[in-house]
């Protein structure tokens, strides 16, 4: 079967022929690529296409596709055990890497996705101050949960919704939405609410209404902030962590969440999720404490063994990390240079080795606002180019795009001639 048949067939049996909205490719109008097979930097689909891959799963194939390490890891693992919802060992073995090679985590509960570690780390939040409200930012994305969903970013905001049907006001009474990278929004919500907030829960860099990097003012803001309202501090690292760097972007801010979440990079391409902080915090989670909070496939050995083997590799090679800061420098030094040749609207935001290229004619991108202004019908144009001369990116100007230690200067290169042959 082809791309096109498999992609009309699967339609009938799931809703919009996918299990995850934005890969629908409804906003560029277009069908999707069928993937089969990914290797290193590339992905391949069901009609034999080859593309340089700058989805990378949406972060977490940080070091490509099929990475021999992460298939043994996995290979090994399975031929002995694939699920016991029991103790393991390798539980414990990913668990100590995190705490001793990440920065502020002293204890950390693995769970099965991205969403599943914000809204706990929520609900700890809420069982941990005994308050009941959260900020959020308007654009930021942490995942499908209901109290979530307000002024978010990624696929809601390319479906043009406020939030989501099936949400009942309560669920959303407690979040309060604030705008990324302006302090005074979030400290006129505490002026009006600052006893009973919980939690900021923010991006320290923002992936979901397209790259924004937070101002270190802004974000060192937040943390004395919430020291003086007693409420703490999520870092969503879920997109950030082990991809900006290995100690994710509160490394390179030196700012000290109370919480911080994970997922993607961190179980190897396999579903996963975690959220960790200080010991105090975490000690609340049942069954030490009162807040209770588990889940069957929670730690399974693969999801484990295959995160180790990433997380092990990305620490021992810190090189993998200069590699690929210098290929997102030649990435965004090029596309500045042909855009201004051109004349062509744009505004390239990154941070190491996830960026967006905004097409805007405002002279920068720092939050949700400035994002929704963008051009979106020239990003619906450039992404057709772009997937027809065999680069795949993400279908939406509010997505990041991500490298992966696969790629080289050669791929960089074809990047830039395909966007050189872009035509407004
Ligand atoms: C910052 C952030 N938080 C949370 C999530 C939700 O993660 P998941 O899709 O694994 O549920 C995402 C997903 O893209 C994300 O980018």
């Amino acid at each position: 079967m082809k791309n096109y048949d498999i992609f009309e067939e699967s339609k009938k049996y799931m809703p919009g022929g996918v299990n995850s909205p934005v890969r629908a490719f409804k906003d560029v109008d277009l069908n999707p690529p069928v993937i089969k097979k990914g290797e290193g930097a590339y992905v391949y689909d069901e009609d034999n296409n080859k593309y340089i891959d700058f989805v990378c799963s949406w972060g977490p194939m940080i070091l490509g596709h099929c990475d021999g390490d992460v298939v043994n890891a996995i290979k090994n693992m399975s031929e002995k055990a694939i699920s016991f919802g029991a103790t393991t060992k390798i539980e414990l073995e990913l668990a100590k890497y995190i705490c001793t090679t990440v920065d502020n985590i002293d204890m950390i509960r693995m769970v099965n996705s991205g969403t599943e570690a914000t809204m706990s780390a929520v609900k700890l939040a809420r069982g941990y101050t005994g308050k009941s409200k959260i900020i959020k930012f308007a654009g930021g994305y942490h995942g499908h949960f209901d109290g979530f969903l307000v002024e978010a970013g990624s696929g809601v905001m390319t479906e043009g919704i406020a939030g989501s049907a099936g949400v009942p006001e309560e669920s959303v009474k407690n979040t309060i939405i604030a705008q990324y990278n302006d302090m005074e929004s979030v400290k006129s919500i505490f002026e009006k609410y600052g006893d009973d907030i919980a939690a900021i829960i923010v991006e320290p860099v923002a992936g979901n209404m397209g790259v924004i990097p937070g101002d270190r003012e802004f974000l060192g803001g937040l943390r004395n902030i919430c020291d003086k309202y007693k409420s703490l501090l999520i870092f969503d690292e879920v997109m950030s962590g082990f991809r900006v760097a290995y100690k994710g972007a509160q490394s390179l801010y030196s700012i000290k969440p109370d919480i911080t979440t994970f997922a993607k990079i961190m179980g190897g391409g396999l579903p996963c999720g975690a959220y960790g902080g200080r010991r105090d915090i975490m000690e609340k989670l049942s069954p030490m404490g009162p807040v209770y909070q588990a889940g069957t496939m929670s730690g399974n050995p693969i999801v484990m063994a295959a995160g180790l083997a990433t997380l092990k590799k990305l620490h021992e090679n810190p090189e993998y990390y200069a590699h690929l800061d210098k290929l997102g420098n030649k990435l965004q030094s090029g596309v500045e240079e042909i855009a201004k040749n051109k004349n062509m609207p744009v505004v390239f935001n990154r941070c190491g080795a996830m960026f967006t290229i905004f097409f805007t004619r405002n002279s920068e991108v720092k939050n949700y606002e400035d994002a929704k202004k963008c051009n979106i019908d020239l990003f619906n144009k450039y992404f057709k180019h772009m997937i027809k001369n065999g680069i795949y990116i993400a279908p939406s100007q509010f997505e990041s795009v991500f490298l992966n230690v696969k790629h080289a200067e050669e791929d960089i290169d074809k990047f830039l001639e395909a966007f050189d042959s872009f035509e407004i």
